[in-house]
């Protein structure tokens, strides 16, 4: 058994598809330099002690492994992790991790999935458990999904996991299947937090995915991916609203990521620029997850000159991505900086 172990996971941005993925649907994200960072160190007792830097509370917690139970706080992530890896019988003792984020917590840039992927990763190594990405990616989901209580889809494990920093990766939330898209060579994105939060569980983004399986039941379909064979207007007749604004947001966002990778094999930024656009639009009208300080922002970076912009992640609250040309996209978060107070730019990707 090893002493001490240290891991990191990367948080993520989704150059398009939001709130696909629980649908079956398509999805690209890029994974970030920016990430969590967990140092862990065996205990001779069964106590699992945390202690981070992140602007997170509380900044320190301790429970015992194998009495987990929830306080709506981040540390049910990692309860979630070490009763999950109970319940599948891998021995997990004692612990003590330090967890460090260079990544801004609760903006929407995955990282609820990080911190839960780095603490599996350290305590694998620390307890010999040789968990496999496969196994990583579904514990993590679990943990999120059983123990923290957000229904979230796969989209930010899968990110963290197989994500890369110089591609996207477009999944196929169907079957998984993946393949690398290049990024535009001529474009670069501007990732800016809006300094505002978000809080999946239990709320809003929560409500999205049951109107999405009401939507299902109505139409007699497993998943809203069946709407692809099936003209779309004739399908939005048939529901009810909001369901059937919802159901519009997802069938024309998977259509955009299929139009975005057409747009990027053909370097045309234009283009790619217009569909964050619409894709924002439709996430603030159809699908109801903007808030006034995302498309403030949205609006601020039109303005100063971005090809296209949008809201990234789940909504209500966290960052937007800007498309700007090349080497320009520092230039234009500091112009959309200079008339927004309390936001900051996170990171150029690439
Ligand atoms: C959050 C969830 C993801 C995904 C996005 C929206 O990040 O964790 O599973 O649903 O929102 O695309």
């Amino acid at each position: 058994m090893r002493r001490r172990a240290t891991a990191h996971a990367p948080g993520r941005i989704n150059l398009i598809g939001e709130h696909t993925d629980y649908n079956d649907g398509l999805v690209m994200p890029i994974a970030l330099r920016l990430g969590v960072t967990v140092e862990a160190s065996a205990r001779d007792d069964a106590i699992a002690h945390l202690v981070t830097d992140a602007s997170v509370s509380p900044p320190e917690a301790s429970y015992e492994i194998g009495s987990e139970t929830r306080d709506r706080t981040w540390v049910d992530r990692a309860k979630g992790v070490t009763a999950i890896l109970a319940r599948q019988g891998s021995r997990v003792g004692g612990f003590d991790a330090a967890i460090t984020a260079d990544l801004p917590i609760g903006a929407g840039l995955g990282s609820s999935a990080a911190f839960a992927i780095a603490l599996l990763r350290a305590l694998s190594e620390l307890f010999d458990l040789a968990l496999d990405d496969a196994g990583i990616v579904r514990i993590a989901h679990a943990a999120e999904n059983d123990f923290a209580g957000a229904r979230a889809g796969l989209l930010d494990q899968l990110a963290s996991v197989y994500g890369r920093r110089d591609e996207a990766l477009l999944i196929d939330m169907r079957d998984h299947a993946m393949r690398s898209i290049p990024l535009p060579r001529t474009a670069e994105l501007a990732v800016i937090d809006s300094g505002t939060r978000h809080e999946h569980a239990g709320g809003e983004y929560n409500r999205r995915r049951e109107g999405c399986e009401a939507a299902c039941r109505h139409l007699g379909i497993a998943s809203l991916r069946d709407l692809d064979e099936r003209p779309l207007d004739t399908v939005l007749e048939r529901l009810p609203s909001p369901l059937d604004r919802r159901v519009r947001h997802v069938a024309t966002e998977n259509e955009r990521v299929r139009q975005a990778i057409v747009a990027l094999e053909a370097d045309d930024d234009a283009r790619l620029g217009d569909l964050l656009s619409a894709s924002h639009r439709s996430l603030r009208d159809d699908y109801e997850v903007s808030t006034p300080e995302l498309d403030r922002l949205v609006e601020l970076a039109m303005a100063a000159g971005a090809l296209g912009a949008r809201l990234v992640g789940g909504g209500f609250g966290g960052s937007i991505i800007a498309l700007g040309q090349r080497g320009r996209a520092k230039d234009l978060a500091d112009r959309v900086l200079q008339r927004y107070r309390g936001g900051h730019l996170v990171a150029v990707v690439p």
